[in-house]
């Protein structure tokens, strides 16, 4: 008899210790995802894994992101806009001394102060000039991934410059993996290796997939067969592939009992380049832009205990900065006061109204755009992008590109027009500006957006430094050259 009773008495025990533990934290983010690239949107596609985990828990259909990654990954680790920060222009490209300023305090920073293990698996973009940029002196126990963007997914290699490491040192064993493979396999050794029911864990996961180079072995890619179109047919297969690494993590949190008490939440950084094998439809524009199609994030929140409410789509309006202050409310903490993101922990978790009614898309001085949204409107300053239209969906080969040039024929935009409105509720893929109509609207938008601009940091994107030459660092990406 006592047999049987111990394990049930010691479930209870170990059920009472892990609910007085702060929750496990999984941050999942897909690289260049579109809105239209998911099952749950798109029967299309294959990721049985990703759909199970949304369908069960919370679709997030306002999600929003930056137009591109360095910012986004900018505002998921400080809780603040990136024109707050200098990261507003463009993503952080090699020989570009840019970084996430190192007096923002960090998420992993934050949660290892209350005794959260914290790591890192996949790509950083938050500047990696100086060592004191990088991954494990901004918060992260350990640090397995690559520094730059868009680097091959076998060789890992960007230019001229390998880029993996493992914490500081080079990590050569990478050279030849496809990347979502090593990414899961480093995930799951971290799993293997923290006690769930004595530790609290934050995995930052964001992957390479499914940025270009369009990459993937050949059993993802004939999943897809009967896409004609083979850049689609190939990004399909690095989804799908993608898919199958959050499936056999998530398997792994389950067998080792971290599910009992964990928080995952997926989200895009960006939206799709549908110049690169991407759709967002019914959304228009892309990656890049600053319509909704650039920015509306496929993301989901997935619990088997936390959430109030589960199999539900919620239409809150939430911004990539709202991670950092949410994240830290789950794990018990307040944010610091005068950041930008807000907690929206009861929004999702119970479908409270959201505490957000405007956010600001970006301000970008040197491209000289902006775009904000108040209540059910947006408003555009510039020019929104080189993207602008509807893409479809790939069919045959060589359609994908129609947007490639930037010139845009079949859906050029009146540049001349330096402010349009659009009413997103009534028209959430942009079709109708309506500026001319209500110009009183756009006068009101137009001084909130001034007074948004006036706590701007300009951008920091200084010029190319040849020091940062991988030749100087056996032919690798490394800091020390700011
Ligand atoms: C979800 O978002 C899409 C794209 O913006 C929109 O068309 C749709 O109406 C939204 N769904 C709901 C229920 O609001
Ligand atoms: C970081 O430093 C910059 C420049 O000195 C300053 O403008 C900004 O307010 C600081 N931010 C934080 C969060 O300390
Ligand atoms: C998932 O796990 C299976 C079984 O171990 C393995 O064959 C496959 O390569 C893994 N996939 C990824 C993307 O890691
Ligand atoms: C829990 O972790 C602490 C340190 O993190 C360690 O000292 C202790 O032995 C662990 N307890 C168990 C039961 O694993
Ligand atoms: C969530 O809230 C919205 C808006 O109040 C409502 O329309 C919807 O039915 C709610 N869904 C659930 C599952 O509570
Ligand atoms: C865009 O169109 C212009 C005018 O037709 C042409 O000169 C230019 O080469 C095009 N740009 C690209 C990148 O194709
Ligand atoms: C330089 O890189 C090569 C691989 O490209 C590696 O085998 C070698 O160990 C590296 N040398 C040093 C000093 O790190």
């Amino acid at each position: 008899m006592m047999r049987f009773l111990f394990p049930a008495l010691l479930g209870i025990l170990f059920a009472g210790l892990s609910s007085a533990r702060p929750p496990h934290i999984v941050l999942i983010v897909a690289d260049d995802l579109g809105w239209n690239d998911v099952g749950w949107r798109n029967p299309q596609m294959y990721t049985p894994n990703l759909d199970k985990l949304a369908t069960n828990g919370v679709i997030l259909n306002s999600s929003y992101v930056q137009p591109v990654c360095s910012p986004t990954r900018n505002c998921l680790m400080t809780g603040y806009y990136p024109y707050h920060t200098g990261l507003q222009h463009d993503v952080i490209h090699p020989s570009i001394p840019g970084f996430l300023p190192a007096n923002f305090t960090t998420l992993p920073q934050k949660l290892k102060e209350l005794g959260y293990v914290t790591h890192m698996v996949g790509k950083w973009h938050l500047g990696f000039c100086n060592w004191k940029y990088t991954p494990t002196f901004r918060g992260f126990d350990t640090f397995t991934g690559y520094y730059n963007g868009a680097e091959d997914y076998y060789t890992h290699v960007r230019g001229d410059g390998y880029d993996f490491r493992f914490n500081t040192d080079v990590y050569h064993p990478a050279d030849g993996e496809y990347s979502p493979n090593i990414i899961a396999q480093r995930a799951i050794t971290i799993l293997d290796e923290v006690d769930p029911r004595n530790e609290s864990l934050f995995l930052y996961l964001p992957f390479q997939s499914v940025h270009a180079p369009l990459e993937v072995p050949e059993k993802y890619e004939r999943i897809y067969s009967n896409i004609h179109n083979k850049d689609r047919r190939i990004y399909c297969g690095m989804v799908s592939a993608l898919d199958e690494a959050v499936g056999n993590i998530t398997a792994v949190l389950r067998k080792r009992g971290f599910m009992d008490n964990l928080l995952l939440v997926f989200t895009s950084d960006n939206g799709g380049p549908t110049y690169s094998g991407a759709n967002n439809l019914p959304l228009r524009g892309a990656k890049t832009t600053l319509w909704e199609g650039g920015t509306k994030g496929a993301s989901f929140v997935y619990s088997d205990t936390l959430l109030k409410k589960t199999k539900y789509l919620n239409t809150e309006i939430i911004h990539a900065v709202d991670w950092f202050p949410t994240l830290l409310r789950v794990a018990g903490a307040a944010p610091d006061a005068g950041i930008d993101g807000m907690d929206m922990w009861s929004t999702i978790s119970e479908n409270t109204t959201s505490p957000r009614t405007e956010f600001v898309y970006n301000i970008d001085e040197i491209k000289k755009n902006a775009a904000i949204r108040v209540g059910d409107y947006k408003l555009i300053e510039g020019s929104a992008g080189a993207f602008n239209g509807w893409y479809p969906l790939p069919t045959v080969e060589g359609s994908l590109q129609a947007g490639w040039t930037g010139n845009n024929t079949d859906h050029a935009i009146d540049t001349s027009d330096e402010y349009r409105l659009y009413n997103i509720k009534d028209d959430p893929t942009e079709h109708f500006d309506i500026a001319d109509k209500y110009p009183d609207v756009v006068e009101k938008m137009k001084q909130r957006l001034a007074e948004y601009k006036k706590s701007l940091v300009p951008a920091n994107y200084p010029p190319p430094d040849p020091k940062s030459d991988p030749k100087y660092y056996n032919g690798t990406w490394s800091p020390g050259w700011c």
